[in-house]
Formats: C-alpha cells, sequence, structure tokens
C-alpha cells in the first residue's frame, strides 16, 4: 500500500527521539513507503520538539509525509498504525520505585486508554520507556479493545548487543550470528542466552567453549551494558536505542528473517513456564504483522533458573502495581 504508515512517536523531544525520527523520516523502518509521523510530548517540552522538526524539515526526506506535534495522546495517537511509546518519567533522585512506578504508571494508563479509543485497528504498540515490560503492561491492561498480542516491549538493544559482544569473542562477523534469545525483563536481571545461539550455524555455547566467560563475562556485560554506557557517555544509551526501537518494529511489522528469531516482551501465556499475563522476553519470529514464541527448544537447570530469576523480578513489578491499582 501507499498510504503513508502512520507512527506516533511520544516523548519525541527526547535524547531518543533525536535519533529515532530521523531514522524512521529515512526509510529505516519502512523503506520507500511514505511515512506520517506523528509526535507527542509534554507541554513543556513542545517548543524544543518545533526545532527538532525544523531539523526534520530540513532533511528534506522524500517519503516524510506529514509531521503533526501536540500535547494531547488522543489528538496525535488517531488513527496510528504503529505507536513507538519511548517517552517517560526517569528515576530521580530520592525516588523509590514505587514513586516511578506511580509516575510511569499514570503515562501508560493515559496513553493505554487514548490509544484504545483511536488507533487505527491495525495499530502495533513497542514500549521503549522504562521499566518497558511493565510499562507495556500498564498500556495493554487500560486498552480492553486492542488485541493483546499488539503490545511488545522492547529487549532489541540487548538482543543487539548479545549478538554484538558474541560476535567480538568469536571473531565471527555479526551476520553469523542467528538465534540469540533475550529472556525475561528489560533490567539488570534479563538472561542472554548462548545455548541457543548459533556461530555460522554452530552452537554458540559450544563455539566458545567457555562456561566462565558466559557466566562472569557475556551475562553481566550485555545486562550492564545500559550502566556502562552512562558512565562513559554521561548520559543514557540513546542511538543505539532508537536502532534497536526500529529494528524491532521492523521485524515486527515485515518479518524477521527466515531461519532466525529475534526478542521481544510479549505476553505470556505459560510458555517455558514464565508466569501467565506478563509482558516477558521470548525468542520470536515475526510474519504479516503477528509474532509467535518459538517452542520447544530445551532449557537446562542454569537457563531455567536465570528465567525464573527474571521473571520473578516481573510478577513483583506486576504486584506492585496492581497494589497501586494501575492494572
Ligand atoms: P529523555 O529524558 O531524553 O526523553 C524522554 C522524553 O519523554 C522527554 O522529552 C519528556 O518530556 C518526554 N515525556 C515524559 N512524559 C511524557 C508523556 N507523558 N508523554 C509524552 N512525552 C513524555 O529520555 P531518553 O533517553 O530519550 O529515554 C526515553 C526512555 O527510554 C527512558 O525511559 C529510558 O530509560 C528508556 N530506554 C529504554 C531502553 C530499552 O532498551 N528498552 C534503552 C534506553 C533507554
Amino acid at each position: 500500500s501507499t498510504a503513508p504508515l502512520k507512527v506516533a512517536v511520544t516523548g519525541a523531544a527526547g535524547q531518543i527521539g533525536y535519533s529515532l525520527l530521523f531514522r524512521l523520516a529515512s526509510g529505516a523502518l519502512a523503506g520507500d513507503r511514505p511515512i506520517e509521523l506523528r509526535l507527542l510530548e509534554i507541554t513543556p517540552a513542545l517548543k524544543a520538539l518545533e526545532g527538532v522538526v525544523m531539523e526534520l524539515d530540513d532533511c528534506a526526506f522524500p517519503n516524510l509525509a506529514g509531521v503533526e506535534i501536540g500535547d494531547d495522546a488522543e489528538k496525535i495517537f488517531d488513527g496510528v498504525n504503529l505507536a513507538l511509546l519511548v517517552g517517560a518519567r526517569p528515576r530521580g533522585p530520592g525516588m523509590e520505585r514505587s514513586d516511578l512506578l506511580s509516575a510511569n504508571g499514570a503515562i501508560f494508563t493515559a496513553q493505554g486508554k487514548a490509544l484504545n479509543k483511536v488507533a487505527a485497528s491495525d495499530v502495533r504498540i513497542g514500549v521503549t520507556g522504562n521499566p518497558a515490560n511493565t510499562n507495556a503492561l500498564i498500556a495493554m491492561s487500560n486498552a480492553p479493545d486492542i488485541p493483546q498480542e499488539r503490545f511488545s516491549a522492547l529487549t532489541r538493544l540487548d538482543h543487539n548487543r548479545a549478538i554484538s559482544q558474541l560476535a567480538a569473542k568469536t571473531g565471527a562477523p555479526v551476520t553469523d550470528i542467528t538465534k540469540m534469545t533475550i529472556w525475561g525483563n528489560h533490567s539488570a536481571t534479563q538472561y542472554p542466552d548462548l545455548f541457543h545461539a548459533e556461530v555460522a550455524g554452530r552452537n554458540a555455547a559450544e563455539v566458545v567453549g567457555d562456561q566462565e566467560w558466559l557466566e562472569s563475562t557475556f551475562i553481566p556485560t550485555v545486562a550492564k551494558r545500559g550502566a556502562a554506557i552512562i558512565d562513559a557517555r554521561g548520559s543514557s544509551s540513546a542511538a543505539s536505542a532508537a536502532s534497536a526501537t526500529i529494528d524491532a518494529a521492523r521485524d515486527w511489522l515485515f518479518g524477521s528473517a527466515e531461519g532466525d528469531w529475534v526478542s521481544m516482551a510479549v505476553r505470556s501465556q505459560g510458555e517455558y513456564g514464565v508466569p501467565e499475563g506478563l509482558i516477558s522476553s521470548f525468542p520470536v519470529t515475526t510474519s504479516g504483522g503477528d509474532w509467535s514464541i518459538v517452542e520447544g527448544l530445551e532449557i537446562d537447570e542454569f537457563s531455567r533458573g536465570r528465567i525464573a530469576a527474571s521473571t520473578d523480578e516481573l510478577a513483583e513489578e506486576r504486584a506492585a502495581v496492581t497494589e497501586l491499582g494501575l492494572i
């Protein structure tokens, strides 16, 4: 179809937005198909967002069919086919976890309701803003008319980080790394799994042959990469987060590669022992806007423990937002 793909981005004046919008507009998501951007911000950030839109104009992107900005979710989400929920409340000094969950709860409750009311019937919703899995759960729970499988949270950045670390370790190009999986929460408890990944078709854990590296270097490097970037750069990962947000959305809408899979946090129906209803990261294949969890993988004792640790954390987050009345 040549009708513009309507893509909403929230938090559009933020760091990730500054990279994401230009990649979306230049064709990284939908190639030559025209794209219309619908950008949501809070009122005090609208002026800065106007400046970003001036820069988008100045790029003269051939496939950018229009840009609309505003602070009213019901207007911005009207008729959108894809909503990338990036804007979130960062953890401020002295803020407790429950403060963070309730501040974000308010945002994702309202945005879930607005999407429920005005989004296109084919809408897909990807949540990047943290705590991403639980924010997605809150939005999903507040959008009863949107099928639950239309909500996902971003673990693709973790997935890409894991690919990059494995490629560096083995000397293989990233294109040789397949079947990477991030399990669980987008947090330090996530489990990047090398037991099902492959390097040029060979089992990655066997190619590496070093359980000590896997446990003491690989897993913590991937899981704590966000903190390492803050340390080095002075602010959190933004361009890589934008790139992963696009990778995830592109594969969701247009399909994952043959013979491979990707990581996406989606609603569990109890697969691999993950409690039903949690938005947890799984290996998934995608096609035509739908995902399906890769089934039948053998999970050993080590992996089972790691997955459970991360999904226990997700269950705790769910209990906290349930208690706050957000879902
Ligand atoms: P940022 O603070 O630079 O930008 C966030 C923007 O969201 C701000 O412009 C703010 O005004 C806006 N915002 C706040 N409340 C809003 C609302 N109710 N509606 C619309 N916009 C709203 O943050 P940055 O660096 O762009 O990161 C955004 C989020 O992405 C953060 O929560 C961050 O933790 C998360 N993140 C997630 C990653 C992942 O892999 N899932 C990776 C990196 C960041």
